[in-house]
């Protein structure tokens, strides 16, 4: 078999094993090898092991070489939470926040979301594609290979709905990160239905997921499960709808208010429960039940200055899959920086540098439905690595708030360098 990529010298971090999210103590179980050799043919994995390669395989000249000696090598990031595609930005939020304005306050008054969607919507595709692409550059940087992105910033407006995720669609196309797309038509009720909220549920339930299904959209459907937001029985019936037409369901819950958006989680068959800094035991015990995937924010936690953080440590010790992603919006989390969040799950949620990279590769994986084909660097995954100028883990997220990557290879190819 002909080699393309030959990696030499690697301290990789493999996460071999199951094709399934990591719970529990095997949360911290990454696949450490050292002096290891990893040969790529085409876009997938051909080899990993100890040197030297084995005589099935043929490197010529042809061959790329990379000596990751004094470097760590692991598989590409994913970043299985994000709101990419939208328009404008919310720095005149900044200074609310400061005064001490709260998130879901800023949102009753028609700011927070309200205030991007009237710029998402204002916005032409070619606008939120070139902003979008400037993000997805930038997270491709940060040695991120898979990034999911959700609508939700047309709500109302069904038309800005689809332009997201048309943007999202055309962007799998063109840039050389993934992109997985998740339909959130339920991110805040329209102003227009704010007297009256089960008539926008059944619009979206009749109209809207039938039509996104139809013309393959998304692959996932997610409801802001929130005080002032969407009720816990009006998000189940948004979810399960979907889930009727075969659109797994997520769930933003418990972010701010315990609502019981982690129980609904688990009693939908929801594929993830993201933020979950409010969660009730209940609801870490249903998760753990239903081993339903944990997508924790600690951008958001930081972000929001309210001192809460999710209870990891709990989460772990239930057995609950965690995931950690940037959650990358223009309100409650405005960076793209996976590299800064796997800091913050160390220093905020106290999950350990090994529990932290599970969560940012095969845990990642799995809350978007990709443990199959990537998230490990095994023989038959995707071609998708990354190389960090860190001598160890713990280095990588103790040193934060910078970039460590030093190269970044996606399908096969090196798609980024120092
Ligand atoms: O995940 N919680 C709801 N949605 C986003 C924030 C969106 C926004 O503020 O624009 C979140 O935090
Ligand atoms: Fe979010």
């Amino acid at each position: 078999m002909k080699i393309n990529l030959l990696i030499e010298n690697a301290k990789a971090i493999t996460m071999a094993g199951e094709k399934a999210a990591r719970w529990g103590q095997a949360q911290g179980e990454v696949g450490y090898l050292e002096g290891a050799t990893i040969a790529l043919a085409g876009d997938r994995i051909a080899y990993v092991g100890k040197s030297p390669l084995p005589e099935e395989f043929s490197v010529d000249e042809d061959t790329i070489k990379i000596d990751a000696r004094g470097k760590l090598v692991t598989p590409g990031l994913i970043d299985a939470h994000t709101h990419l595609v939208h328009g404008g930005s919310r720095e005149h939020e900044f200074k609310l926040k400061l005064e001490g304005v709260d998130y879901l306050d800023i949102l009753a008054q028609g700011g927070g979301i309200h205030s991007t969607v009237k710029a998402t919507r204002e916005a032409s595709f070619e606008v939120l594609y070139d902003k979008a692409k400037k993000s997805l550059d930038i997270m491709l940087g940060f040695g991120v290979t898979t990034v999911e992105a959700k609508s939700g910033y047309g709500i109302g407006d069904f038309a800005t709905e689809i332009k997201q995720m048309e943007v999202a669609k055309r962007l799998d196309q063109d840039h050389v990160v993934d992109l997985v797309s998740t339909f959130m038509g339920a991110h805040a009720v329209p102003k227009d239905y704010a007297d009256r909220p089960d008539d926008f549920v059944d619009v979206l339930i009749e109209e809207m997921l039938p039509y996104v299904v139809e013309n393959k959209l998304a692959d996932f459907n997610d409801v802001f499960c929130e005080e002032g937001v969407f009720t816990v029985d009006q998000s189940r019936r948004i979810l399960l709808a979907g889930k009727e037409l075969g659109l797994l369901p997520k769930v933003h819950a418990d972010e701010i208010v315990q609502l019981g958006g982690g129980e609904l989680a688990a009693e939908v068959g929801a594929i993830s429960a993201e933020h979950l800094m409010a969660v009730s035991d209940q609801g870490i015990e249903d998760l753990a039940e239903k081993k339903v995937v944990a997508v924790l924010l600690p951008g958001t936690s930081f972000n929001m200055q309210k001192n809460v953080a999710a209870p990891a440590r709990k989460m772990i010790e239930k057995g609950v899959p965690i995931a950690i992603s940037t959650d990358y919006n223009p309100g409650s989390c405005p960076s793209e920086n996976l590299q800064f969040m796997m800091s913050l799950a160390s220093l905020m949620l106290k999950m350990t540098p090994e529990e932290v990279i599970t969560a940012v590769t095969i845990n990642a994986a799995a809350a978007i439905g990709r443990q199959e084909d990537r998230g490990s660097i095994e023989v038959g995954k995707k071609a998708d690595i990354a190389i960090f100028d860190v001598a160890s883990l713990e280095y990588m997220l103790y040193h934060f708030g910078i970039n460590h990557t030093d190269t970044v290879i996606k399908n096969g190819k090196i798609v980024y360098r120092k």
